[in-house]
């Protein structure tokens, strides 16, 4: 019986599952639908539709650029008006909420629908958000010029004039001089000095000092390129011999149950930077290192690696998490978003190396994805790490902007 079990698996499990490119479209659909909600202000997206167990609507300033970021990159390839229009009202959003007084100023990591900053406790600031905002619109101005549209850049994008009011320039500003500030990691848990945060500082930076240059505003320039010179310094730090690299130092707010210092962050740091920063490329001996252990790691921890063990790694944020994207006082699972990573790792290094056996490795990631969704296009934020089943926020946009990424990253689209 277990024998005929094993040999037609393969077939039961993937029986009705959307192929890749299906779920792409499926995930460019999701994202345009959270980023147009009729009762939210245009040009805002929610983290999810659901509003309550748990509350996620509301617009994260990480989340949506991530999400714009992949909405560049989708435009870049198709060069269509409406994902041109859209990265047009968001743009004019980001300008509205910049000027607001809120609690932290360019460091506030959420908004209610309406525009206004929230203001109840949270975990605050964030500084990942205005550098990773940075460089989406960095990418988004390069391609405006391009197309002759020096005009539009200029007006609101970027320009030398001080106090900065041109978006780009505002987030450049903030983060060079705030960067040594502790501040909430990308899960709004720990409060000090983190890898991923510092390491999209360091690129927006460097990738901010050479748009200044270009469009005549040398002193900016220099000093953009100083502070990125510094914080370059600064993540050395972060290598690590037990973990390759370690994901925060210098806690100043901390979990007393998250000690290890692994964490799938230093991997969406990479992965958000690319192909810009040459820190830390993907073949060095600390990331390979960070890799491994991220993998065997998770690997070993979550049930569902065992019970499927066809399919790629199921990772989830951190080995000691507690949050199963309602509570936190229960046991962490596998994440849609950290899971596609890996993926997306596996073909940035292919891209790289040129060894196709890593193409074996993609498939396996994009089809442990595909299996643990609901196999009508819905991606939450986890998966149940013993039954595999999804939980947490409905639709999370971060795993469908996740999954257009790897796609797109990957020559699938
Ligand atoms: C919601 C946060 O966004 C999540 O990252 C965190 O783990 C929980 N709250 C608990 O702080
Ligand atoms: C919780 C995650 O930890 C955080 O990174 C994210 O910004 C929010 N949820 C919204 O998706």
């Amino acid at each position: 019986m277990k024998f005929v079990f094993l040999i037609l698996f393969p077939v039961i499990a993937f029986a009705g599952l959307p192929t890749k490119e299906e779920q792409f479209k499926i995930s460019l659909a999701t994202v345009i639908e959270n980023a147009t909600m009729s009762d939210v202000r245009p040009g805002m997206v929610v983290a999810s539709p659901s509003k309550s167990n748990p509350d996620y609507y509301f617009d994260w300033v990480r989340d949506t650029s991530l999400t714009m970021r992949a909405m560049v990159d989708y435009y870049e390839l198709k060069h269509d008006s409406r994902t041109k229009r859209m990265i047009f009202t968001w743009i004019d959003s980001e300008i509205y909420r910049q000027n607001l007084p809120t609690m932290t100023g360019l460091g506030e990591p959420k908004f209610n629908v309406n525009g206004s900053g929230f203001s109840g406790p949270w975990g605050r600031p964030q500084n990942d958000g205005a550098a990773l905002r940075a460089l989406a619109m960095i990418k988004f101005a390069r391609i405006l010029l391009k197309e002759g549209q020096q005009d539009f850049v200029i007006k609101k994008l970027y320009n030398s004039m001080m106090p900065a009011s041109a978006a780009i320039k505002k987030d450049l500003e903030y983060v060079g001089h705030n960067w040594r500030e502790h501040s909430f990691d990308l899960w709004e848990e720990e409060k000090g000095m983190h890898f991923y945060t510092l390491l999209a500082q360091f690129t927006a930076l460097q990738e901010g000092a050479i748009l200044a240059r270009e469009m005549g505003d040398g002193g900016a320039a220099d000093f953009y390129q100083e502070q990125r010179n510094q914080i370059g310094n600064k993540l050395k730090e972060f290598v690590d011999p037990r973990v390759g690299i370690v994901v925060t130092k210098e806690k100043s707010a901390r979990l007393d149950y998250k000690n290890s210092g692994l964490d799938v962050a230093p991997l969406l740091a990479l992965l958000h930077t690319s192909p810009y920063q040459k820190l830390f490329p993907f073949r060095s001996a600390p990331v390979l290192k960070y890799v491994q252990t991220l993998i065997d790691s998770f690997n070993d921890h979550y049930a569902v690696n065992k019970t499927y063990p066809d399919l790629g790694v199921a990772i989830g944020r951190y080995i000691e998490d507690k949050y199963d994207g309602y509570q936190t006082s229960s046991a962490g699972n596998p994440w849609f978003l950290s899971t596609l990573a890996l993926g997306e790792y596996y073909c940035l290094l292919r891209n790289e190396t040129k060894n196709r056996k890593l193409t074996d490795l993609v498939e396996k990631q994009f089809n442990r994805v595909l299996f643990h969704s609901d196999r009508q296009g819905h991606l939450s934020e986890q998966f149940n790490q013993t039954s595999g089943t999804m939980q947490g926020a409905r639709d999370l946009t971060w795993s469908h902007n996740a999954f257009m990424t790897a796609m797109m990253r990957c020559g699938l689209i």
